[in-house]
């Protein structure tokens, strides 16, 4: 879309990703006046890159207590907050309950998973120890390798291009504007005034939502500007036809596959610490499939259909970072790393909250953006 850039707007938001677009829409629906700004096309950058997997259970590490909560309240939002979207967008999209199937192809990998199981059941999380024939009756295109498996019944997954296309379409039936391939070069916090390439904007707040490129602006001082980091992920999409088609995610210790309803199968991802390099290398598709491979022979005979790269946003903790930022009008909604499609209705709701009405739940506080500005905010 490339409405022009009007002079003001009472909210203005950098980054048009599902964090960017599901605060905007949600401003939107209790009466905000939203200007959304991209540096691309909406959507098309880490949202449209990933899994789409909803896995707060498969995703939970040792000691992440607060991601588990945070997950295990989006994943519960998720139906209210596709209800809205429906009647916003007219796009119905179906979240899909499949759960998540961990497989073990060795002893290492068993062990593994054992105290996966182990930490899950002191946790009282269903989770369900099973035998390499129990996982091949759950999935029969699982190799014959497989010797045991998690089974995690309450993760579930989305069609994340859909939710990207029905957020985008929602944002504007309310009444967005959205300015496209228009970059944001810096902010006035004084003066309330973000300058882009089209322009200068007057807000009465804004929200920087740029994931892994939430650091290029200028105008904010370094020591407030959010912690956070690329890291490339190397993702392929396979097509599956009738015959080959698998009905779970499937997780092994190096890869996962997340088959969608369109028949695309989702296979990733690298995880590289390397800047903003988006190249493709030999090296990683040749893992991903080598190990996609393993888990699920079949997949040899699928079309190769898209080789991509994303770059997650990680924060200095790996832990989303929302919230009031040092400067009481300019808010961050940034560093969802691996977790942006399942964290999408809980930042929303909550960044929403937090902008109106400056409150949080105990849930979101431990991600609030002050932990890391050791400093009362203050007004300009
Ligand atoms: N959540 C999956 C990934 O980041 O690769």
């Amino acid at each position: 879309m490339n409405a022009n850039l009007p002079a003001k707007s009472d909210v203005v938001i950098v980054g048009g990703g599902v964090i960017g677009l599901s605060i905007g829409w949600q401003l939107l629906r209790r009466g905000v006046e939203v200007t959304l700004i991209d540096k691309g096309e909406a959507g098309k950058a880490a949202s449209w890159l990933a899994a789409g997997m909803l896995a707060p259970n498969a995703e939970v590490g040792f000691e992440e207590m607060d991601f588990l909560k945070f997950g295990e309240k989006s994943l519960a939002l998720y139906p209210q907050f596709l209800d809205e979207l429906r009647d916003d967008s007219g796009i119905d999209v179906p979240l899909d309950p499949c759960g998540t199937l961990m497989i073990a192809l060795d002893r290492d990998d068993s062990e593994f998973l054992k105290r996966l199981h182990d930490f899950r059941k002191s946790l009282k999380l269903p989770s369900e120890w099973i035998s390499g024939t129990k996982a091949r009756d759950l999935e029969p295109m699982l190799s014959p390798k497989v010797v045991s498996g998690l089974w995690l019944p309450n993760d579930a997954q989305i069609d994340n291009r859909l939710l990207v296309a029905a957020l985008r379409q929602a944002f504007v039936n309310k009444g967005g504007t959205l300015i496209e391939h228009c970059d944001a070069h810096s902010v006035d916090v004084s003066a309330h005034t973000l300058r882009t390439k089209h322009g200068a904007i007057q807000f009465s707040r804004l929200v920087l939502a740029m994931g892994c490129w939430s650091r290029r602006i200028d105008g904010i001082p370094d020591e407030h500007l959010p912690p956070v980091r690329p890291v490339k992920g190397q993702i392929l999409t396979l097509q599956m036809s009738k015959d080959l088609a698998l009905s779970k995610v499937i997780r092994s210790p190096r890869v996962y596959l997340a088959p969608k309803h369109d028949g695309r199968l989702v296979v990733g991802a690298t995880s590289e610490e390397r800047g903003f390099d988006e190249s493709i290398t030999a090296g990683g598709v040749m893992d991903l499939l080598q190990e996609g491979y393993e888990a699920v022979p079949a997949i040899y005979e699928m079309t190769l259909q898209e080789v991509r790269v994303g770059l997650r946003p990680a924060s200095r903790d790996n832990e989303p970072i929302l919230g009031q930022s040092p400067h009481t009008h300019v808010f961050y909604a940034t560093g969802h790393y691996r977790h942006g499609i399942l964290l999408t209705p809980v930042t929303a709701y909550e960044m929403t909250n937090c902008i109106l009405d400056g409150v949080f739940s105990d849930e979101a506080k431990p991600f609030t953006a002050s932990r890391f500005f050791y400093h009362e905010p203050f007004t300009p």
